[in-house]
């Protein structure tokens, strides 16, 4: 195995190698062989020029992120960083730094803080710490400012996205593209520039401007980082950090980046966005399905509905460039489901997310069809008919008939048991649910849930679709509504609870919206159909019990044909374009009903309206671990962050309650339930976390350890 930081020489030049596979993490053994390196450089009078490059398939592709939660629990004290080992490279002799794959975060710094630039040109620059809730720490915001304009350092920087080797050319971040053999080409540019003093990036200072002719371009970021990046603190760091760039010298702009760095590495927001990020890594981890289970191909598929979600699940298969038989039952059914397909392949292609010949490939792999013949072809069936038990049975046993075997037979049930569905059929094992979310071609959730019978194969095989599809695939066992739907009632059912006590659905909602929600909890009713909780509701209407309450008035708006959206009126009405606007009609005839039914009317706070909902989301996924629905605590956050629009700054719903402490959860929980009620009763598994004084987290890694 190569030397984690190797320094060879070619005649003048030196090549230092960095081996930290597979990313190049700039782990602070790699900053310190780098530092060594270095060095050693800066002692060798025969030297004129270093050139830094990264083995592998990539240049440093970031910091180690497992190093930030150990500098943020006190495991590792926080030390100076990145910064003095950058000013060691820019007071050093001239250095190039040769850039493939990825330079991101403090990979980007450090070829920043090196005299020259040059990449291949598929190589990716940025500055990404955003999104981890954190800024660039080590200089980021005060040169790439220098080097590219503030313009496009705020957008680098509080957005978080990267640019290519093109761009990053064009806007002065590198100074040449190599074709062909990179570090020929680095060396080659090396030679060009031995000797002679290399510019230094913190004295660039002629892009910056004055800070008054800069003053609009930070207002309008600030704005548009206010909308699109709501509630999330680290972008308007970003700003301010690059603003100080205009405003001060590069040391002390350094301070300032270093101070907003320090307030954002320590935030809550930080820890959740970072909780997060491995979160999505972790639900890849199935304990009794290795990594090395077999897994059949999916070359092929079927789809059975045209409607709403088997229309949006056949496009997402077209786009990953697997064709796709799709049955409807009559001709006009599957006639209104390819235009439904056409016309979103078409906004896509307006809003410039597709090209047109992008979307004529992907129209070509969506065969119609109006029965089973061809089934048997394909590699997989993904059924997406009503939401009915016996329906889905029937279409069960026909793909049990029409398939061959071997072939994996998914259901897209919301709610519905699939060791009922995978019963009618001869191989339960290849049975299995996949539940993709609305628009199924947008959100990037897919809740895969085992039957008691399926195989390791079938699960190994749909784990992988998911990632092929760009979806995050979360493994849940098989229960009513499963993980996300299952703990959704119970939001819902206090959103309504709300609104029958006195507040009017506009101000739960911007409760909710404030507190991150994508959308309130009544809105996005109406945007799934209120209809469909109604008619789940008069389905299980006999194992309600006597006594506990039951929400009232959504049923009625349902009794008058207020389905949401897709009727024009629900909690809100909407016009042609469906724009909500609150409706005062209906929250007097909403208010009159529940004072009708004797539901005593009060002012309540909007802390109070985000607590009855959020934890009951908690209180459920409590239940939901502990029945082992869920395998972990985190799986639950993703699938509520990616599925359901829970703000991924507040790390999920169960790493929320941990955040505020399970103890102040279950106090709370115990007082709605004196307050309301049996619907309120304290979940077992959070009544001892919070005696123990533990979280969910660390019942999740105790139980992982034992499986
Ligand atoms: P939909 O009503 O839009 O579409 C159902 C389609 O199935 C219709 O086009 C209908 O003609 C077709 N169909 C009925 N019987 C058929 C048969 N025997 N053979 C072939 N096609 C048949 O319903 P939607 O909303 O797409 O729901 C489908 C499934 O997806 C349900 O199980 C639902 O619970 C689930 N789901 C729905 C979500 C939503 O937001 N709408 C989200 C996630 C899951």
């Amino acid at each position: 195995m190569a030397d984690l930081i190797e320094l060879t020489l070619d005649h003048e030049i030196a090549i230092i190698t960095i081996n930290n596979p597979p990313v190049n993490a700039l782990s602070p053994a790699v900053a310190q062989g780098i530092a060594k390196a270095i060095e050693q450089v800066t002692n060798d009078d025969s030297i004129k020029a270093v050139v830094l490059i990264g083995g592998g398939r990539t240049f440093i592709a970031g910091a180690d992120i497992k190093e930030f939660g150990k500098i943020t629990s006190g495991k590792t004290p926080r030390g100076a960083g990145l910064p003095p080992f950058l000013v060691h490279i820019e007071n050093g002799k001239p250095a190039v730094v040769a850039i493939h794959g990825s330079a991101f975060g403090g990979g980007l710094e450090l070829a920043m803080a090196a005299h020259y630039r040059v990449a291949s040109p598929s190589a990716q620059f940025g500055q990404p710490e955003v999104k981890l809730g954190m800024i660039p720490g080590a200089g980021g915001t005060q040169r790439l400012p220098r080097l590219v304009g503030i313009a496009k350092a705020v957008e680098m920087c509080a957005e978080g996205n990267p640019i290519g080797a093109q761009e990053a050319l064009k806007i002065g971040l590198i100074d040449r593209l190599v074709e062909g053999d990179l570090l020929a080409g680095a060396v080659q540019f090396a030679r060009e520039i031995a000797g002679k003093p290399g510019p230094k990036t913190r004295d660039r200072n002629e892009k910056l401007s004055s800070h008054v002719q800069n003053a609009p371009l930070f207002s309008a970021a600030r704005e548009k980082a206010r909308t699109r990046q709501r509630g999330m603190r680290a972008p308007l760091a970003a700003i301010d950090a690059v603003e100080a760039a205009t405003k001060f010298s590069f040391d002390e702009g350094c301070r300032i980046e270093q101070k907003l760095f320090q307030d954002c590495l320590f935030s809550d927001q930080s820890k959740a966005l970072i909780h997060i990020f491995f979160g999505e890594r972790e639900v890849a981890k199935i304990p009794d399905v290795p990594k090395e289970t077999t897994t059949m191909p999916v070359n092929s598929a079927s789809v059975v509905g045209a409607g709403t979600m088997g229309g949006g699940i056949a496009m997402v298969l077209a786009n990953a460039g697997i064709p796709v038989l799709l049955k409807d039952a009559d001709q006009p059914a599957l006639d209104r489901g390819l235009a439904t397909i056409q016309k979103n392949y078409q906004n896509s292609v307006k809003r410039g997310r597709f090209t047109q010949q992008f979307v004529d490939e992907r129209l070509q792999l969506i065969q119609p069809t109006l029965t089973y013949d061809d089934f048997g072809k394909v590699d997989i069936v993904i059924e997406a008919v009503f939401e009915g038990m016996a329906l889905k049975k029937e279409v069960f046993v026909q793909l049990d008939r029409a398939c061959r075997k071997g072939a994996i037979l998914a259901s897209n049930t919301s709610t519905l048991n699939i060791d009922e569905i995978a019963s009618v059929t001869s191989r339960p094992e290849s049975v299995i649910g996949t539940h993709f979310f609305s628009p199924a071609n947008v959100m990037r959730l897919l809740e895969i849930v085992r039957g008691k019978e399926t195989s390791k194969e079938v699960i190994a095989t749909c784990m992988q679709l998911s990632k092929k599809l760009g979806k995050v695939g979360v493994l849940v066992r098989n229960c009513r509504g499963f993980v996300g739907n299952r703990m959704f009632h119970h939001y819902g059912r206090e959103a309504v609870f709300l609104v029958e006590e006195g507040v009017s659905p506009q101000s739960v909602d911007q409760a909710l919206y404030d507190f991150g929600m994508a959308l309130g909890p009544l809105a996005t009713g109406d945007l799934a159909g209120l209809d469909v909780g109604w008619r789940i509701r008069k389905e299980y209407r006999h194992l309600e019990k006597p006594g506990v309450r039951q929400a009232i008035v959504g049923d009625r708006l349902c009794e008058l044909g207020r389905y949401g959206q897709k009727t024009g009126a629900g909690w809100y009405k909407y016009d042609e374009t469906r724009h909500a606007a609150a409706d005062p009609e209906t929250n007097e005839m909403v208010r009159k009903w529940a004072i009708d039914a004797g539901i005593p009317q009060r002012d309540i706070s909007p802390e109070e309206m985000v607590e009855r909902c959020v934890y009951a989301l908690v209180n459920e996924g409590a239940r939901i671990l502990d029945e082992g629905i869920a395998m972990r605590a985190a799986d639950i956050d993703i699938i509520y962050v990616s599925g359901y629009g829970f703000p991924a700054y507040r790390g999920g719903p169960m790493w929320y309650a941990d955040s505020v402490g399970l103890k102040n959860v279950y106090q709370r929980i115990c007082e709605f339930h004196a307050q309301h009620g049996e619907l309120w009763e304290p979940a077992p598994l959070l009544r001892r976390l919070a005696e123990e004084g533990k979280t969910f987290a660390e019942f999740t890694s105790l139980q992982t350890v034992t499986v």
